[in-house]
């Protein structure tokens, strides 16, 4: 896969970055997007809902029904991620979610507006929290950093889906040229082969007329 390359660079930088935190810091966060996934999600849902251009790609039932779900289940999921493993699975379902984007054609500009707006409500609620400054400050600048990390291995995917279904409606668009070139000359024949009949018969029966160009 073209994609590979990107994606092990992206999961060295990842664990690189939780390197630098401590387990119990790692810890805080992972639970704070599970305490607050249902508002980050909702917070995300109406500020696209809300946006002109992107509630063009959304709609209300379609959030209620699963987005929503979906969305939270991403949030808790996002952080929890500490060893190689995990975060190969962790890197492996960005690239889906970039592929499902690519799918149904949701700019890539939009998906990273929807992150800022996760990433300003999780500011929000850091400085909300009981945390000192100094700890809220750290745990945003490690999630901020997540979930960059996951938007660059998304946006990726995307851009590597959407090569791959461009080049292949190209080659669909060319076939489908090919195809009606292939009709043009049978249509040529038939009208060829049309014109020879009724020459034949028009100048008596039992003879063979050669087509003309
Ligand atoms: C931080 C940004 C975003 C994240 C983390 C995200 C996450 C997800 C996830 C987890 C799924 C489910 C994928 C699956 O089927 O396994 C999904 C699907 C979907 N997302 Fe996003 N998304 C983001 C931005 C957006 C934006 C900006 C829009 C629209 C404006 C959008 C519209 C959709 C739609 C319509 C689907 C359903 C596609 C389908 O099932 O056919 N997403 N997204």
């Amino acid at each position: 896969m073209p994609y590979n390359f990107s994606v092990t660079k992206a999961v060295d930088e990842w664990r690189a970055r939780l390197e630098k935190y401590s387990p119990e810091q790692q810890q805080q966060l992972v639970l704070l997007a599970e305490n607050n996934k249902v508002l980050l999600a909702d917070h995300f849902y109406q500020q696209m809902l809300n946006d002109p251009e992107a509630n063009t790609y959304l709609s209300h039932d379609e959030v209620k029904s699963r987005l929503s779900l979906s969305m939270q289940n991403w949030i808790a999921g996002l952080f929890a991620a500490t060893d190689s493993k995990e975060l190969e699975r962790l890197a492996a379902q960005q690239v889906k979610i970039g592929e499902v984007h690519a799918r149904i054609s949701i700019p890539v500009h939009l998906v990273l507006r929807g992150a800022r707006a996760l990433k300003n409500q999780l500011h929000l609620i850091l400085q909300q929290s009981d945390l000192s400054t100094e700890q809220a400050n750290q745990l945003d600048r490690l999630a901020a950093d997540i979930i960059d990390l996951a938007m660059e291995v998304m946006s990726f995917a995307f851009s590597s889906s959407h090569e791959r279904n461009s080049r292949a409606e190209e080659a669909y668009r060319l076939f489908a040229v090919s195809q009606n070139i292939a009709s043009e000359k049978d249509r040529q024949l038939l009208r060829r082969s049309d014109e020879a009949l009724y020459a034949a018969k028009h100048n008596g029966r039992n003879r063979v007329v050669v087509a003309g160009e």
